[in-house]
């Protein structure tokens, strides 16, 4: 320890970004950055993608374990019971400005949830898998609710015997999708749930190692996966998408856009150094839909973007990539991909949340002080 400072020696220097720096021990989820490798709770990604639905990833993340039939029944069941959005929360919504950013109205709005929930501040075991499990059911019927109510439209009210996917494109259309579309979009859930100590996760684990209740802990975690480095980079992919326009305009836009030193939105990764294995689905749903719908050329040009980001600058996709082009083909607007993103994530953020409560040690990293010291003050007449 260096006694001046109280800070031990070999933290003097610290990476940029965190970056290597494993700042918790959890059981939720890992990632192999190496091999491309995702796992939630032991489970592969794959094998998740195939076979699990949203509702059973979200048992699996927060009991370490698939459950069983009539556990999954029961996790159905109170998801169902916890969709209604208190109203005096839908009519904060009715007065956000109908320009106002989703990721912002969402945040605000989940925020305002703890008002009406007397046992908000209830973090035992129970307590918290009881907020986990509103939280869940809630922010899809938000973000329904929001996109419903900026566009003049009243919020369609969730049906209790669809599952959570089918439920969101119910109610942001107010008409039923297909089984097909309702699959794809349940399996993107399932891809987008948890991804280890990512910076949204990050966020929420440090708010809730002070204590403080579960809603502001996603609040926080919220705004900070609204960012275009992190979950708010596959509305930014399809906005690139829609300014190239066709596939013979690729790679020149993307040598300006290299030339200029801007960063593609969609690649590069701080742990994968290889293909992410969610943007392996992705890249197939977004070849379906496109085929489904007849506009295949949005998945063209994330072909022809791929090819030459991978010769120029040896980058893969992230799982922001191809999302957004499926997402839109299911007629969602640009600017709800990202409170899609946290639909599904709301998982991961609670499941971490439930294990930094169940062994909490606040989070106080120190820094590395790069200032001036020994600064004498000087009387502000004298300055
Ligand atoms: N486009 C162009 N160059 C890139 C990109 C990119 N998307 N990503 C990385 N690079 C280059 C950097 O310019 C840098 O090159 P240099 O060493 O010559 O300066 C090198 O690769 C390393 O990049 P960093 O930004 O230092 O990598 P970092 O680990 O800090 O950032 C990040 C990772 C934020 C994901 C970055 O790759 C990026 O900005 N990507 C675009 C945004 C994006 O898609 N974000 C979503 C990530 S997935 C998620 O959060 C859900």
């Amino acid at each position: 320890m260096d006694k001046a400072e109280n800070k031990p020696a070999a933290t003097a220097k610290s990476p940029a970004g965190l970056e290597g720096v494993v700042a918790a021990e959890s059981s939720v989820g890992d990632v192999d950055g190496i091999r491309g490798v995702l796992i939630y709770q032991g489970l592969n990604i794959h094998d998740l993608a195939e076979h699990s639905t949203f509702e059973e990833t979200v048992f699996l993340l927060w009991h370490g374990r698939l459950p069983k039939r009539e556990e999954l029944d029961a996790l159905r069941r109170e998801l169902a019971a916890s969709q209604g959005l208190p109203e005096e929360v839908l009519a904060l919504v009715r007065r956000i400005p109908r320009d106002a950013e989703p990721m912002d109205s969402l945040r605000t709005a989940v925020s305002a949830l703890a008002f009406y929930d007397p046992r908000s501040r209830d973090l035992s075991r129970e307590g918290a898998l009881r907020t986990a499990t509103r939280l869940t059911a809630q922010l899809s019927v938000l973000v329904a609710s929001i996109e419903r109510l900026r566009k003049g439209e009243e919020p369609v009210e969730p049906k209790p015997e669809l599952n959570l996917a089918t439920n969101f494109l119910y109610m942001l259309k107010g008409e039923m999708p297909s089984e097909r579309v309702a699959r794809i979009f349940d399996v993107c859930l399932v891809l987008h749930a948890d991804h280890e100590l990512n910076a949204s996760t990050f966020t929420a684990r440090v708010i809730a190692g002070t204590l403080a209740g579960m809603y502001g802990a996603v609040t926080g975690a919220i705004a900070a996966l609204s960012g275009p480095l992190h979950g708010g980079a596959n509305t930014n992919v399809m906005k690139m998408l829609l300014e190239i326009g066709s596939p013979e305009r690729a790679e020149e836009w993307l040598r300006d856009a290299l030339a200029s030193k801007k960063k593609i939105m969609g690649f590069g990764h701080r742990v994968y150094k290889t293909e992410d294995p969610r943007s392996v689905w992705l890249r197939r749903f977004s070849k379906e839909m496109g085929e489904a719908r007849g506009e295949t050329r949005w998945f063209e040009i994330l072909e022809r973007l791929r090819e030459l980001m991978f010769r120029e600058k040896k980058l893969y996709p992230n799982v922001d990539y191809y999302s957004g082009s499926a997402y839109y083909l299911m007629g969602v607007p640009l600017d709800l991909f990202t409170p899609i993103f946290a639909v599904s994530r709301i998982s991961g953020w609670t499941a971490h949340i439930l294990e930094q409560y169940a062994n909490n040690r606040l989070i106080r990293p120190r820094a590395e002080y790069t200032g001036a010291r020994d600064v004498p003050y000087v009387p502000i007449d004298e300055r």
